[in-house]
């Protein structure tokens, strides 16, 4: 097939994106698919072989038929590349508009999830408009939440604009730092539980999760935390797989991460995070609808441990677009 691999984009998350797009075109070539390297800049425009794209609403993309926007956080990643390729009538890889704009939201996407009864932090959702209207009346309603807290824009990714907060004097300054990203922010109950995420492949209602791993941080014990730079330098943290957990945790991971894909009405993949505590209890952390997208990150290594090879993933990712755009646009009978 013909696979429009759209990378780069507008967030922060560009040149992981690019990383993330470079790695699905050798993959799907490697599968037997035509790779398209459809850039798209930072400024917002797209670009296919040296020239800027011309896109008609109802007139496909490139011809190709199938699309796979690597693309992570704010335009990208949130329900908008995915709209549009809904109007061009292109199948695409993911989740569509409403899972995708949901799960990048951290404040809301908690809301739907403690609705269907899925065990999380406790969490406070704040607005910038609300902090300055009532700062006495935040300070008081996310002071229930204990300490430390941790501070995070609802919509961005990477760890960027989050802030562990471990003494009350800090927290003003948190929200500051994280209202500069978002208006809407969510203030959070820590966990010291283990950080272990499971991959998702699959429909909405007929997914399989991997074996789950954990996120090793080198000085954890210190208060280090998965932030932009453990995430991004080399040796900033380690993947073990399988998680150092008991095989009924890892059951319960696995079940959480199925559970959750559903409820979010996700599709073709997600990497589901989790925070596994002491005593066993599993917490959802976040559904990331578009993960590092690399055959060394970690979506695709605890395939691998799974038994499917990047290519094979990527093939069926292609395949499960071309299936779900068959089915929703089927004429109703
Ligand atoms: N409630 C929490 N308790 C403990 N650590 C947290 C909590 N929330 C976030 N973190 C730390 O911050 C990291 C990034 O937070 P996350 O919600 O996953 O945002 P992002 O979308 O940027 O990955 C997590 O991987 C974890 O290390
Ligand atoms: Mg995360």
């Amino acid at each position: 097939m013909k696979v429009a691999v759209l990378a780069g984009g507008r967030s922060s998350e560009h040149d992981v994106s690019l990383a993330s797009g470079a790695a699905v075109r050798a993959g799907l070539k490697e599968a037997g698919h035509e790779a398209l390297e459809v850039g798209l800049a930072r400024d917002g425009t797209w670009w296919w072989d040296g020239a800027e794209v011309e896109l008609y609403a109802g007139r496909g993309l490139l011809g190709a038929d199938v699309a796979f926007p690597v693309l992570h956080g704010p335009f990208g990643e949130d329900g908008t590349v995915q709209g549009l390729l809904e109007l061009l009538d292109v199948p695409y890889v993911g989740s569509g508009v409403l899972a995708s704009a949901l799960c990048l939201d951290k404040a809301v996407s908690k809301e739907v999830f403690a609705r269907a009864g899925l065990p999380q932090v406790a969490h406070e959702p704040v607005t910038a408009a609300g902090w300055s209207a009532d700062p006495d009346g935040v300070l008081a309603q996310v002071g229930g939440l204990g300490l430390p807290v941790f501070v995070k824009p609802a919509r961005m990714g990477s760890s960027v604009g989050i802030a562990r907060v471990d003494g009350a004097g800090e927290l003003a300054g948190a929200l500051q730092g994280a209202f500069a990203h978002d208006h809407l922010v969510v203030v959070e109950a820590a966990s010291d539980g283990l950080e272990v995420e499971c991959s998702v492949l699959g429909h909405a209602h007929d997914a399989t999760a991997s074996p789950p791993g954990e996120i090793v941080l080198p000085g954890r014990e210190d208060g280090r935390w998965y932030d932009f730079e453990a995430k991004y330098t080399a040796g900033g943290m380690e993947l073990r797989v399988p998680a150092g957990i008991a095989d009924r945790v890892a059951d319960r991971v696995r079940a959480l991460a199925v559970q959750g894909f559903a409820r979010a009405g996700c599709a073709g993949l997600a990497r589901v995070d989790f925070f596994v505590e002491e005593d066993g209890r599993v917490l959802l952390n976040e559904v990331n609808t578009m993960p590092g997208f690399t055959p060394t990150s970690v979506y695709a290594k605890l395939w691998a441990a799974g038994g499917l090879a990047y290519p094979a993933l990527c093939d069926r990712l292609v395949a499960l677009a071309v299936e779900r755009f068959g089915a929703e646009r089927a004429p109703a009978s």
